[in-house]
């Protein structure tokens, strides 16, 4: 079996008398869309703010890479190459699309906002940019305001924004929320071919993306991972059906 890219051992994370996270190991590996699922609550943002860095666990630690990330900030492990979907509060409203995207790839050099307009004329960095939209469907509004972008398109420029840092792997947190049909059914096709390129941990409540998506799925209750397998193992294993479908008598 290949060897995992990320992994997680024993993450740990109380708020107050709250176990948000209860001993986490699961891990990701190259090639594969692993996917989280559980009920709101579960600890399912926790586990990815800890993962990406944002947020620091009690005990555990994150291995990427084969190396010990437990330490580092989110622009250490985003240089590295752990990416990660912004909310859609990161993108800058007032900036058109491939501004955005060029800040994107700005963070993978790690320069700084102040030197924001001799970027813009950085042919390396905008062409990045350009490409990244494109992977997306998004080179014809590349002028636009990002204000100006329904809901979906957002949604492709965060995805976006993330390419061009070329991350070795994904963190995505609900990528599908707010999508409509059609532009649920764009990025589950989009996700499906991304993974040979960088796995993909997903957070995601669409059932019919994940389940189309996931190569392998992790239930997380309470904290707890209660199961990991693939879709049709999880569909089949009576404690997710009781503790998550809600099934009275799975057994
Ligand atoms: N910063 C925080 N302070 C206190 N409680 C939090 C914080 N973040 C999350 N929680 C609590 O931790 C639990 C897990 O939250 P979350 O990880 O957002 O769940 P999910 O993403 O699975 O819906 C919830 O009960 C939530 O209220
Ligand atoms: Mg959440």
């Amino acid at each position: 079996m290949a060897e995992p890219l990320l992994q997680t051992r024993g993450i740990t994370k109380s708020f107050g008398a709250l176990k948000a996270s209860d001993a986490i190991s699961l891990d990701l590996r190259p090639g594969e869309i692993h996917a989280l699922i559980g009920p709101n609550g579960a600890g399912k943002s926790t586990l990815i703010k800890q993962i990406a860095g944002n947020m620091q666990p009690d005990s555990g630690t994150v291995h990427f890479l084969g190396q010990d990330v437990t330490a580092l900030d989110t622009v250490a492990r985003a240089r590295l190459g752990l990416g990660r979907t912004f909310q859609i509060s990161a993108l800058a409203m007032d900036f058109t699309v491939l501004q955005n995207a060029v800040l994107g790839a700005l963070g993978a050099r790690g320069d700084v906002m102040r030197f924001f307009r001799p970027v813009m004329k950085d042919r390396t960095l905008v062409a990045r940019a350009h490409e990244a939209l494109e992977r997306v469907g998004l080179q014809d509004h590349a002028a636009m305001r990002t204000a100006e972008l329904s809901h979906g398109q957002r949604r492709q420029l965060e995805v976006a924004v993330a390419l061009t840092l070329k991350p070795k792997a994904f963190l995505m947190d609900e990528p599908m929320a707010g999508l409509g049909a059609g532009g649920s059914k764009r990025l589950t096709g989009f996700l499906d071919g991304l993974r040979a390129e960088a796995p993909i941990l997903l957070v995601e409540h669409d059932m019919d993306a994940v389940f189309a998506l996931a190569d392998r799925i992790s239930v997380l209750v309470y904290g707890q991972v209660i199961a990991t397998g693939t879709a049709a193992e999880i569909r089949a294993n009576p404690e997710v059906r009781r503790a998550y479908l809600g099934e009275e008598d799975a057994a």
